[in-house]
């Protein structure tokens, strides 16, 4: 193997970067408003890592095992020139997937330009089709119509696109199966998320995840699916196909089926610090690097370092240990 292994055996293949802290949605499972209402402070611009540093890095990356690129917030698609960036990552050498995670909302506007500069594939969040809960759910009342429509124009201009759905127990489990006919009939994959204890203030509780069990149970009841297995080691979400072959259903079980073992996940904070977990408490530093001219083999030793010292297995450990967070919306999805 290539590379740094950490401390599990694991080695670095997945980069998640964080664009902005800021999201145009105030999901209550991700940014409750009493939180993240007009008083607080998201990052300053200064803070932002450059996308010459966000390039210089993955590049320095690509020898320690990354191969693959999301690009991620809050929202990635409110950072201006976005697409520059795309195509920046796209000329590096060994970079073989780029992918974004948004909520879709101005994915419309994005998605031709996106595809030209060479975005591999791009994730919708969609948690409901009705509008009353999904414009809940979201926040903001952002309308279901505008990200239907984003999906869309993504899959028009070429761009692979999947669909994910946080499920919460007395929000939106009736949606369900509305989601998998909707999916369906798309012909897009779909995955479904437990909900999760990322950050400290979504007011978590076991009670309101629906386990992967419980909802395969329930698209049981109308849909033959066939498990498939893994495309690759450390997938997150487990698969089943329709049997009629028309597209895939996946759940990533987080909660109920931890999946720390295989995670090659590394994470980049829009303010550049390079977190090993999800669930971490806070990340290491490395635009003090970056911007502090010493030369690449420093910061690509400092990374490999960094890695080699990880242990962390947050998902397996759930209920031993309790101990600060950051939150989603900053760190990367
Ligand atoms: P591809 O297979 O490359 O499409 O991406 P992926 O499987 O990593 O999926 P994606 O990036 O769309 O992640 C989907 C969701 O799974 C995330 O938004 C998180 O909610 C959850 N997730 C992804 N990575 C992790 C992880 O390392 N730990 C945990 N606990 N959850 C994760
Ligand atoms: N639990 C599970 N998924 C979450 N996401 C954000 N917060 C949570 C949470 N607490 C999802 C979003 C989006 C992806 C980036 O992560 O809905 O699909
Ligand atoms: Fe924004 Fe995504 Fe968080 Fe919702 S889940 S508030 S869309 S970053
Ligand atoms: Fe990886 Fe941490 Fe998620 Fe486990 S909890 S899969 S170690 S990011």
């Amino acid at each position: 193997m290539n590379g740094p292994v950490d401390q599990l055996g694991r080695g670095m293949r997945d980069l998640r970067i964080s664009l902005t802290d800021r999201c145009n949605f105030r999901c209550r499972y991700c940014m409750p408003v009493e939180v993240f209402g007009p008083g607080y402070r998201f990052l300053p611009r200064e803070d932002l890592l450059s996308f010459e540093e966000i390039v210089r890095l993955t590049g320095l990356l690509v020898p320690l095992g990354i191969g693959k690129v999301r690009l991620t917030g809050g929202e990635p698609l409110l950072r201006r020139g976005v697409e520059d960036l795309v195509a920046m990552l796209a000329a590096i050498d060994g970079v073989q997937d780029i992918a974004l995670t948004t909520n879709g909302v101005l994915l419309a506007h994005h998605a031709e330009a996106l595809a030209l500069a060479g975005l591999s594939r791009v994730t919708v969040s969609l948690d409901a089709l009705d509008p009353e809960i999904f414009a809940r759910m979201n926040g903001v009342g952002a309308k279901v119509d505008r990200v239907l429509a984003g999906i869309r124009t993504a899959m028009a201009f070429g761009l692979k696109t999947k669909v994910n759905a946080v499920i919460q127990r007395g929000v939106n489990e009736g949606e369900i199966l509305p989601l998998a006919r909707w999916a369906k009939a798309e012909g897009i994959d779909l995955r479904y998320i437990e909900y999760m204890d990322v950050g400290e203030t979504n007011g978590w509780k076991l009670g309101e995840v629906v386990p992967a069990a419980e909802l395969l149970e329930i698209l049981g009841t109308e849909f033959d699916l066939v498990p498939r297995e893994p495309a690759y080691r450390g997938e997150v979400a487990a698969h089943w196909s329709h049997r009629d072959g028309t597209c895939e259903i996946g759940v990533i079980a987080s909660v109920t089926r931890p999946f720390c073992r295989d995670c090659q996940r590394l994470r980049l904070s829009a303010d550049g610090k390079l977190f090993t977990c999800l669930f971490a408490a806070d990340g290491h530093d490395v635009r003090g690097l970056l911007r502090g001219g010493v030369g690449d083999d420093v910061v690509r030793a400092a990374v490999a370092g960094i890695w080699t010292g990880r242990r962390d297995r947050y998902s397996e450990e759930r209920g031993e240990v309790v101990r600060p967070k950051a939150e989603m919306s900053y760190l990367g999805g």
